[in-house]
């Protein structure tokens, strides 16, 4: 497991970026935590890293949202809880197991359908100081170099 502090959006977006740069396509992404905390901001620079230079933003009309990248980006949010059915009736499923990558906020809510192989991002708020964030990733390794970024 990585365990990185984050101390303000850019920092967020840069990690992001950095694992983005390190996905090939297969992968699962599962990002939670609570409203606020960047799990968006995340996704823009995994999505960066990706190669991706379409606009990203969480899907709200739509159930997902695809971007092209290097390999094809799926963007999927699940606050809505009430819409799981609909994915799984969409066969969310067959994007799972594909060559593209999956990035979903609030995955937990569909934890029984996903891979077991998967990268889990865990975003947590600082109480105490504005635009901290305690960010921890399994299923992917970063290395210091990976993460310099955070010293600079
Ligand atoms: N260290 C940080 N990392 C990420 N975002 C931060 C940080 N500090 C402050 N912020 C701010 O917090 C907000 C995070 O918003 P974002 O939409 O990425 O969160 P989210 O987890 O996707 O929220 P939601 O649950 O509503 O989807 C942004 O306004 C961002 O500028
Ligand atoms: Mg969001």
């Amino acid at each position: 497991m990585v365990e990185v502090v984050s101390k303000s959006a850019e920092d967020t977006r840069k990690l992001g970026k950095a694992i983005g740069e390190k996905l090939h396509g297969g992968e699962v992404v599962v990002l939670i935590g609570e409203l606020g905390t960047g799990k968006t901001t995340m996704i823009k620079g995994i999505c960066e890293g990706l190669g991706v230079s379409d606009p990203v933003e969480s899907p709200t009309f739509t159930l997902i949202n695809e971007y092209r990248g290097k390999v094809p980006v799926y963007h999927v949010d699940c606050y809505r809880e009430e819409r799981l059915e609909e994915w799984i009736e969409l066969g969310i499923s067959e994007y799972l197991y594909s060559d593209s990558v999956v990035l979903i906020e609030w995955g937990e809510r569909l934890e029984e359908i996903l891979p077991d192989d998967k990268i889990t991002i865990h975003l947590f708020h600082d109480f105490d100081q504005e635009g901290v964030r305690y960010i921890q990733i399994d299923g992917i390794e970063l290395s210091k170099n990976e993460l310099r970024f955070l010293e600079e």
